[in-house]
């Protein structure tokens, strides 16, 4: 592994703990402007001295973000279907060219795979073309595990996307939480972090996370349950102490309810 994908996997992967907390904003890109996400730029300020890196789309970059920005950048680069056209839902491919994430100064891109969907060749095919353009240039790839209609996010299906992805080339997998995670984590030989899902009560969002890193997972990349929590800063800092401070679930939720009530 070369110095430039070591180095941006660092920026991704904090050296001081091998941990990661990503924000991810990225939804937009299928789904519009999701709740939370009216006006990203407005959500994600207040959020992001807390997140170790942000996961958005370019438009979203370029159009809320301040260039001045220090925060490490993971760019959402398939794509390609609409929360609307369920019957090709996540039907994926590259939409953001390795040359548009160099001139942005990405960390690192994210790439969608939905194994088990009849498409799954296309968007298995995408990613690894697409991993193969950023080892040249040094650049991380994280695969997501989208989870298609049909399929259930069981240690069985979680097991074989994510063993899937790191054999494919993926040097970090994002996937779901699921009981018996512990197996996901143990036969998947690089990191993994999970996705929030769909909005949860925020004690349930943080016993995830909580369960999730004791079963290995480096960290989170959550969005829904931060950016649609009632307190994002409060929800925000609750996980990156959970990820990097070592918090139970009761200290996280603790700290939680106190910014909330502040705010
Ligand atoms: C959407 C994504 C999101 O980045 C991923 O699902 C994390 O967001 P959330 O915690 O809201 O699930 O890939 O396709």
């Amino acid at each position: 592994m070369d110095w430039g994908m070591k180095n941006r996997l660092s920026r991704i992967i904090k050296p001081k703990d091998k941990r990661t907390v990503m924000l991810a904003v990225d939804h937009g890109y299928f789904m519009g402007p999701t709740s939370g996400l009216e006006n990203i730029k407005t959500m994600v300020d207040p959020l992001l001295r807390y997140a170790d890196t942000l996961m958005l789309t370019r438009g979203a970059l370029r159009n809320y973000i301040d260039p001045e920005q220090q925060i490490p950048i993971v760019l959402r680069v398939s794509g390609g279907t609409s929360i609307i056209n369920e019957d090709h839902l996540l039907h994926e491919g590259t939409v953001v060219s390795v040359e548009d994430a160099i001139r942005l100064n990405v960390s690192g891109v994210a790439f969608s795979i939905l194994v088990g969907q009849p498409f799954e060749r296309d968007t298995i095919l995408g990613m690894t073309e697409y991993i193969d353009t950023c080892e040249r240039y040094g650049i991380p790839v994280l695969a997501v595990t989208a989870v298609g209609r049909g399929l259930g996010k069981d240690v069985k299906y979680l097991s074989l996307a994510s063993r899937m992805a790191a054999e494919l080339g993926a040097h970090i997998v994002k996937t779901y939480y699921c009981d018996g995670f512990e197996k996901v984590v143990e036969t998947c030989p690089v990191p993994i972090v999970i996705a929030g899902g769909k909005k949860q009560p925020e004690k349930d969002a943080l016993q995830m996370a909580f369960d999730a890193i004791q079963a290995g997972a480096i960290g989170v990349d959550m969005g829904r349950n931060i950016f649609q929590s009632s307190s994002p800063v409060g929800m925000m800092k609750a996980v990156n102490a959970i990820v990097h401070k070592r918090y139970t679930v009761k200290e996280a939720y603790d700290l939680f309810e106190s910014d909330h009530i502040k705010n």
